[in-house]
């Protein structure tokens, strides 16, 4: 998909629909953990995001074009909002979490993209998929912070450990900077497969049941 004057515009609304979302309801966008959330006001970082997603949609469809997916959260819905444009040739459900739900909402529905499934927090005892009774082929985890943004290599896999009773592969979309290096040692042992989808950026392929 070549990001033409038509999407330009479709990305152009998402970021101002975004922005007018925020300003209405600044209290939610100051709890910290969302802060983060308000950078989809900004319409280059939305082009950015729809850019890579193109590509990484590419790379798995190209790889595991067979699977079903699941989109543990899904945030803004980028990777979706490809596959709505590519007439929905994957099969992909979407999850995210029931805290953060409402922070993406305003380009989720500019973009025409819906959460199939709320979770709860997946760093809780009781972390659950809410009403999700398929077993997918593929969950996947892209810049889910909970799964990189940790010193322990404990809590890696104590979030891998979650996704068990969900899916057989986990495929964390993650760029190399953003491990340290006794993670990235740790990610690459339990890795089957790295692809490269852009720079830095790569779908690792780690087998759930290993964690069994
Ligand atoms: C940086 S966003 C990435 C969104 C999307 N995957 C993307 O790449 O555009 C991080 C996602 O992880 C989810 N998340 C962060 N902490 C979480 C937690 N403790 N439990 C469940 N989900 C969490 C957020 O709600 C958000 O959907």
């Amino acid at each position: 998909m070549i990001v033409d004057k038509n999407i330009e515009k479709e990305i152009d609304s998402a970021a101002t629909a975004h922005l007018y979302y925020v300003m209405k309801h600044k209290l939610i966008f100051c709890e910290p953990h969302n802060f983060s959330t308000v950078q989809y006001m900004n319409s280059k970082n939305v082009r950015n995001q729809v850019k890579f997603n193109d590509l990484l949609y590419k790379r798995i469809f190209s790889l595991y074009k067979e699977g079903v997916f699941l989109d543990l959260g899904v945030g803004p819905g980028f990777l979706e909002f490809i596959n709505i444009k590519n007439s929905r040739k994957l099969q992909l459900s979407t999850v995210e979490w029931e805290t953060q739900v409402d922070c993406f909402k305003s380009i989720r529905n500019s973009f025409g993209v819906v959460v199939n499934y709320l979770c709860s927090d997946i760093l809780s005892d009781d972390f659950k998929i809410h009403e999700c009774e398929t077993y997918y082929d593929y969950v996947i985890l892209q810049r889910f912070f909970p799964v990189y943004k940790t010193p322990s290599l404990e809590r890696t896999e104590l979030v891998l450990k979650k996704l068990v009773p969900y899916a057989k592969y986990a495929l964390v979309v993650e760029s190399d900077s953003n491990w340290s290096e006794e993670q990235y040692e740790y990610i690459l042992n339990i890795t089957e497969t790295r692809t490269k989808v852009f720079g830095e950026w790569n779908i690792f392929k780690i087998n759930l049941e290993q964690f069994k």
